[in-house]
């Protein structure tokens, strides 16, 4: 993708972008008519699914923006690559914190950009949409998920919790009698709840996640080995080495950066052990939500989730050994799906698949 380039967006701080030839290529579907969306716009990575055709986008939620212009330079993998290594004149967001928007007009923008690679809008009738939502949200974040939707094209706009979708895309009858607990560890936020006949039993989310282990080691090489290491690089450590457990046989991970006091660049190993010492806390506090949980679960419900096991999904669950810490600490077994990071969005394009057989669930 290009550097973009167009026309001042009307009523917008951004500039519209002209698409590149890779965007283009990537929109087949033109018509009178767009196919309905199913979207998870995540504060680390935003997916969306087309109705009878699947998971077509999957991006990191970062948008790239020259300050002085207003112009949106790149959205998505290509910004994301930008972090850390832009000039004065170019600002680097994600636009969404703790699973809600905080900047609407560069989500907005972003929505658009990947609305655009996906299909062509603008066609006389506007396309419905499935969006999950974290649950317990604000009435106000709820409008801003709305405005973003319907502003960015979207016609109906159906909304949906998303430890639902979660539960839906780890293959849960949620229609039954019976306790499940569905866990989704995103980036910026952890989901808990407790289902039972299609509706949320109870739940939680608190506002930590898998940015925010990426986070405590950036701190944590800061103090320790008084040096500065970039956002994307401190996640590729915790990708490449971290664990909430001890794991045999785990490779140290070599880490560039600059000395936090001389600014010469530096390079150095990070191992495992320091890796997971840096993230317990994160760590601890999800295990301590799901805990929590659990004590304010009816005994009957705890059960059937003693049973049938707790099923985690999101990005955050991916770190080495997390189901073993969970069930170390509440003796309760965790399931894991193939590719935790889209479960959620497969779950909500089931959704979108069987509109009416779901419609009970929305908000
Ligand atoms: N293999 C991995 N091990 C550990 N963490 C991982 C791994 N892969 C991805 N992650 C983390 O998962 C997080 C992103 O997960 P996900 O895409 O589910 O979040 P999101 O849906 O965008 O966020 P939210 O639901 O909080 O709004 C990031 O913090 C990322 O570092
Ligand atoms: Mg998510």
């Amino acid at each position: 993708m290009g550097i973009f380039s167009g026309k001042r967006a009307t009523g917008n701080r951004y500039k519209k972008k002209k698409k590149s030839p890779e965007i283009q290529n990537s929109a087949p579907r033109k018509g009178l008519f767009c196919k309905n969306m199913a979207m998870d716009l995540g504060t680390a990575n935003t997916l969306i699914y087309l109705k009878d055709v699947g998971l077509v986008l999957q991006e990191p939620s970062v948008v790239a923006y020259d300050v002085h212009t207003m112009e949106v330079l790149a959205v998505g993998s290509e910004a994301k690559g930008y972090i850390g290594r832009t000039p004065l004149n170019i600002k680097v967001v994600k636009p969404l914190a703790s699973g809600v928007i905080e900047d609407m007009e560069i989500t907005q923008a972003m929505i658009r950009e990947f609305f655009s690679r996906v299909q062509k809008m603008g066609s006389i009738l506007k396309p419905k949409a499935v969006v999950c939502v974290p649950a317990g949200i604000t009435k106000v974040e709820e409008k801003a998920v709305v405005k973003a939707a319907s502003e960015s094209g979207i016609g109906r706009l159906f909304l949906v919790e998303e430890p639902i979708a979660a539960a839906v895309g780890s293959g849960l009858d949620i229609d039954k009698n019976r306790g499940q607990m569905v866990v989704n560890i995103g980036g910026g936020i952890t989901d808990i709840a407790v289902l039972s006949l299609s509706s949320v039993a109870y739940s939680d989310n608190i506002r930590i996640g898998g940015d925010t282990m990426t986070e405590a080691l950036k701190v944590h090489i800061r103090k320790t080995h008084t040096m500065e290491v970039g956002e994307n690089s401190a996640e590729q450590a915790k990708i490449g080495a971290g664990a909430a457990v001890p794991i045999q046989g785990l490779k140290p991970f070599m880490v560039s950066g600059k000395d936090a006091a001389t600014s010469i660049p530096m390079k150095m190993d990070i191992t495992p052990d320091e890796i997971r010492e840096a993230i317990k806390e994160p760590v601890a506090i999800i295990i301590q939500a799901i805990r929590d949980a659990l004590d304010k679960t009816p005994p009957d419900m705890v059960t059937d989730i003693a049973e049938d096991g707790i099923y985690l999904t999101g990005g955050g669950a991916m770190l080495r050994g997390l189901g073993e810490a969970i069930e170390r600490e509440t003796n309760i077994r965790c399931n894991l799906p193939a590719d935790p990071l889209t479960t959620v969005i497969h779950g909500t394009g089931k959704i979108l698949e069987n509109l009416k057989f779901y419609k009970k669930v929305f908000i």
